[in-house]
């Protein structure tokens, strides 16, 4: 993607001869290998890419994605494919590098990706390297999304969508947590994600009331809350979303929690435009939920940028956050309340900014509904 690799080095300052992009092993893969080197399939472990400040991009793949990688520079010119075989990936970095940029080269690395060992390897194979850090720019050019981009996170919250409006269907008692998180990722894969996004989250009743609890071998008992957040991987683009529902009969606290949650949201949504800082966002929801009985109980950010990774380089909505928004951010809008030993609820939802407002992207209802037990 010659555009995006120009436009990254043409962020940095001081500027860079080149930048360089490590993976390493599974899951320590750099989301900016993908948003410069547009490649469908394959892991990628242990690859490297060199972007130039023309725009052109060398790739190292092992022979294990060779295909793919060969497949994906023909349909891209500005990328050359390089592939690596035991023990000569040092040997062509340092003839790409020798023949690409001068000696004693200044170097841009994304630090917040590359794994210190990684790190620690580079700088063994480039001595005479200066190294600065590409965070922020990478951070600022992926933060913003093409259309091409929106539409395949759109295509992900679809499929998350859908399977949102299934989960009434797949509640009983006696359900266990990690089943339904195994139905709800089942149930995605069979629509069509590649994936899930992130570890799922479902928990019952006092579960539910940990934001980012896992999954474990206890059942759906009458007059439980449930949370269920989790996420598909469409074309390497993720969703991200929270439905909270409640498993009847009635428990009158965790319906007026719901509502407020909803009303929370619905305060947070009102404010998205471009021009808006995402603090300021945050504090809508705040505001709402700490004039309840419930004050203190929003207990993290109101949401974070989606794309690549479900917690994307970009701009987040959360107390501290002075940068503001912009068209093609896409963020999560996602308020909770949790009452520990008791209950919690969260909704989230995808949305993208647009020129005077935003859109959702995940369109699941998010209402109170209440389940028959
Ligand atoms: N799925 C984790 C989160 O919503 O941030
Ligand atoms: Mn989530
Ligand atoms: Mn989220």
């Amino acid at each position: 993607m010659k555009d995006r690799v120009r436009r990254i080095l043409g962020r940095l300052s001081p500027k860079a001869d080149a930048l360089l992009i490590a993976n390493s092993v599974d899951p320590h893969l750099d989301g900016s290998f993908f948003y410069t080197f547009e490649v469908p399939g394959g892991l990628f472990e242990g690859s490297v890419a060199i972007g130039l400040p023309d725009g052109r991009l060398h790739v190292l793949s092992s022979p294990l994605e060779e295909e793919s990688a060969r497949q994906a520079a023909k349909r891209d010119p500005s990328v050359e494919v390089h592939v690596m075989t035991s023990g000569n990936k040092e040997r062509l970095v340092q003839e790409i590098l020798k023949r690409e940029v001068p000696s004693k080269p200044t170097l841009a690395v994304n630090f917040h990706e590359v794994t210190h060992e990684a790190f620690l390897a580079l700088g063994k194979m480039l001595p005479e390297a200066q190294w600065v850090d590409a965070t922020a720019a990478i951070r600022q050019e992926r933060g913003v999304k093409d259309a091409n981009e929106v539409a395949r996170i759109e295509e992900a919250a679809r499929i998350g969508s859908a399977v949102a409006r299934e989960i009434p269907s797949m509640l009983r008692a006696g359900i266990e947590e990690i089943e339904l998180a195994a139905e709800i990722e089942y149930a995605m894969m069979k629509r069509g994600a590649s994936g899930r996004s992130f570890s799922t989250i479902v928990g019952f009743g006092p579960n539910s009331a940990e934001p980012h609890y896992a999954p474990q071998k206890v059942r759906l008992v009458a007059g439980q809350s449930l949370v269920c957040d989790f996420g598909a991987y469409f074309s390497r683009y993720a969703c991200d979303i929270t439905r909270s529902f409640h498993f009847g009969p009635r428990d009158e606290e965790m319906k007026r929690v719901h509502e407020t949650v909803f009303e929370a949201q619905r305060a947070a949504l009102d404010l998205l435009r471009p021009g808006v800082a995402g603090e300021v966002v945050h504090a809508a929801a705040q505001k709402v939920v700490d004039a309840s009985p419930w004050k203190g109980r929003f207990t993290h950010g109101l949401g974070h940028a989606l794309g690549l990774s479900v917690h994307d380089a970009g701009v987040g909505l959360a107390p501290g956050v002075k940068d503001l928004l912009e068209p093609g951010m896409v963020v999560t809008v996602e308020p909770g309340i949790y009452l520990p030993g008791h209950g919690g609820v969260r909704i989230e939802d995808d949305v993208v900014i647009t020129k005077d407002g935003y859109r959702f992207l995940t369109t699941a209802p998010r209402e109170y509904l209440e389940v028959g037990a």
